[in-house]
């Protein structure tokens, strides 16, 4: 009996001690191909696609819809819908407005116009368009005060884009602009994220969508140069993103495995590292509960919340299939090397204690 005790007491310790990823209400909507955005304590979700995809292509079908979910009460909302349904859009954050950015329709054409929706009066307002002849899908966008950045991205017929365009938004007429900046690498499907003022911009496709980049590079505050840092462990395009202080999650994702069927697959993934900017190391953590990608992420105070996106875990399955999930992570409980020591520890008292 002292011994079932023990047993359970061992178990219960070196379970709660791991840092884990833990479920969530799911969203109203499954949807993909779409991000997510903090704003006030909330994360908002706005159009995507809401169809499984055959993966010989097409048929999505894109909404309008939005949502945002609230921590405290572990629930989502649905909020004003936008004006114009899109999929592999950017959206980002400008205090109290979520803007939308371009995308593509579900007849594959890229979407120039813009959109803004207010938090505190629920209410869409239309932005600049983006210049036909600059506009990608399937880029990044992020913020430093009052200007949105769009890097990288996909034209029209899916050539990859190294550009950078900025839209300042305390403009009194605000316009879209092409930056001299340039990415080192043109890359569509990436992700991009500022910590302390310098650009991080990591994996997605190059011109070969058959090789999903792993290579990471920043544009440091105050330069117009991108330039090389160290690599993630694993190559991957369309992973979900979350910052917590100086560290950059990337979560999940799609990779291409090389088929004994003499093709070339879109599998999804479930592992997670995170690059700590002060000392330009990767280190791995925990894999989500169930491989992604296209989706988003972002993180609220310490916790990374990962929503929807696409599923195909192996070769078999015929279809990307998309999810309504929500995933949370925690990251103010131990790291994971730590909760791995912690458990080891906890596991050896135990067994001790046992005998
Ligand atoms: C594709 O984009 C690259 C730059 O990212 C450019 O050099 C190349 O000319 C483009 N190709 C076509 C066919 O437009
Ligand atoms: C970036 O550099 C500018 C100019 O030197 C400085 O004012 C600003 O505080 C820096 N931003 C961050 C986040 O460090
Ligand atoms: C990253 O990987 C690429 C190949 O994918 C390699 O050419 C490059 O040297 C690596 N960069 C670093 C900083 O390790
Ligand atoms: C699959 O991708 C690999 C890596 O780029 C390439 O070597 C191979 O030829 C591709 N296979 C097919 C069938 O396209």
């Amino acid at each position: 009996m002292q011994t079932i005790t023990l047993l359970v007491a061992c178990v219960l310790i070196a379970a709660v001690s791991c840092l884990q990823w833990t479920t969530k209400a799911p969203m109203i909507f499954k949807r993909s191909d779409m991000l997510a955005v903090t704003i006030n304590g909330r994360l908002y979700v706005a159009g995507g696609c809401t169809r499984d995809q055959s993966t010989t292509g097409g048929n999505c079908a894109a909404t309008n819809t939005l949502e945002y979910y609230t921590p405290s009460s572990n629930t989502w909302t649905q909020g004003a819908s936008m004006t114009v349904p899109r999929f592999r859009h950017v959206a980002i954050n400008q205090g109290n407005n979520m803007w939308v950015i371009g995308g593509r329709d579900a007849s594959d054409n890229l979407i120039y116009s813009s959109e803004y929706y207010n938090t505190q009066t629920n209410t869409w307002t239309t932005g600049p368009s983006l210049p036909a002849d600059t506009a990608t899908s399937d880029g990044y966008a992020y913020n430093i005060g009052n200007i949105i950045y769009i890097a990288g991205g996909y034209s029209q017929n899916y050539n990859v884009s190294a550009s950078v365009l900025s839209l300042d938004t305390s403009a009194a007429t605000p316009a879209w602009t092409l930056t001299n900046i340039k990415l080192a690498t043109p890359r569509g499907d990436l992700g991009a994220t500022v910590i302390k003022g310098n650009v991080y911009v990591y994996g997605g496709f190059s011109f070969d969508f058959t090789q999903p980049l792993k290579t990471v590079e920043v544009l440091r505050n105050g330069s117009n140069q991108f330039t090389a840092v160290p690599n993630m462990s694993t190559a991957r395009g369309d992973a979900a993103e979350a910052a917590v202080g100086d560290r950059l999650y990337v979560i999940g994702g799609e990779t291409i495995e090389d088929g004994t069927d003499g093709h070339n697959h879109t599998l999804t993934i479930a592992q997670v590292e995170s690059f700590d900017t002060t000392t330009n190391t990767w280190r791995s953590e925990p894999n989500i509960p169930d491989s992604r990608m296209r989706y988003g992420g972002n993180a609220i105070g310490n916790t990374i919340y990962v929503v929807g996106g696409q599923r195909r875990n192996t070769i078999s399955e015929t279809s990307f299939v998309v999810e309504n999930t929500v995933f949370a992570l925690d990251t103010s409980s131990a790291s994971s090397a730590q909760a791995a020591t912690i458990s080891l520890l906890a596991i050896i008292v135990c067994l001790i204690l046992n005998f």
